[in-house]
């Protein structure tokens, strides 16, 4: 999630890159040194442990996804700190309704929020992996295989039709 795929002291925050996997390494990184150990532990020498801390068959099975869909909601989560605070002191000051630019980019920021929720989702989604419940059950195992694909196909319609009328019902 935060790509830090070796064990470090003083370990550094990631704010860009690209994992690579073969190398494991961040292609074109942009850090802020220290910044991770203190985050995690308050101490800006402290040890954070990285991938190679943990066997392999512990790992998750899409690091990049992982890595992409945290940074991804973080960057976001930051930009609508940035714009409210703006637009905070914009409102503060009288000038929010007649600054055109500031309106448009709050007005087109509407999806954004769901857009930072699944990249959420998928972060704690795909960072737990490959465990249902941390060290004790693997995902794999908790299958049900009396469940058929065509079951939770029944179900996902059904949930998808009582959303839709409750959407339907609140919203007209
Ligand atoms: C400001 C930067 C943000 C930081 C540092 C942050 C941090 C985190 C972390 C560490 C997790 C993983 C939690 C875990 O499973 O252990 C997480 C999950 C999540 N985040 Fe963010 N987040 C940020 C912004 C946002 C924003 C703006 C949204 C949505 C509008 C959002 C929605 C979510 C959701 C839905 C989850 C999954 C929760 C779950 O299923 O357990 N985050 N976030």
């Amino acid at each position: 999630m935060e790509g830090l795929f070796h064990t470090e002291r003083g370990a550094p925050l990631a704010i860009l890159g690209q994992p690579d996997m073969q190398t494991q390494t961040l292609d074109n990184p942009l850090i802020i040194p220290k910044v991770l150990s203190f985050l995690t532990y308050r101490r800006w020498e402290a040890k954070v442990k990285g991938l190679d801390a943990f066997p392999r068959a512990e790992w998750p099975d899409n690091i990049a996804l992982l890595y992409y869909a945290y940074h991804n909601m973080v960057g976001l989560g930051t930009f609508f700190i940035a714009i409210l605070l703006t637009a905070a002191l914009a409102l503060w000051r009288g000038w929010l309704y007649k600054s055109r630019p500031l309106l448009w980019i709050l007005m087109l920021l509407a999806p954004f929020p769901y857009i930072a929720t699944t990249f959420g989702w998928m972060t704690a989604e795909l960072g737990r992996q490959p465990w249902l419940i941390y060290g004790l059950m693997r995902t794999v195992h908790g299958a049900s295989p009396r469940v058929s694909e065509g079951n939770a196909l029944f179900t996902l319609i059904g949930f998808m039709g009582v959303y839709g009328v409750s959407q339907y019902c609140f919203c007209s």
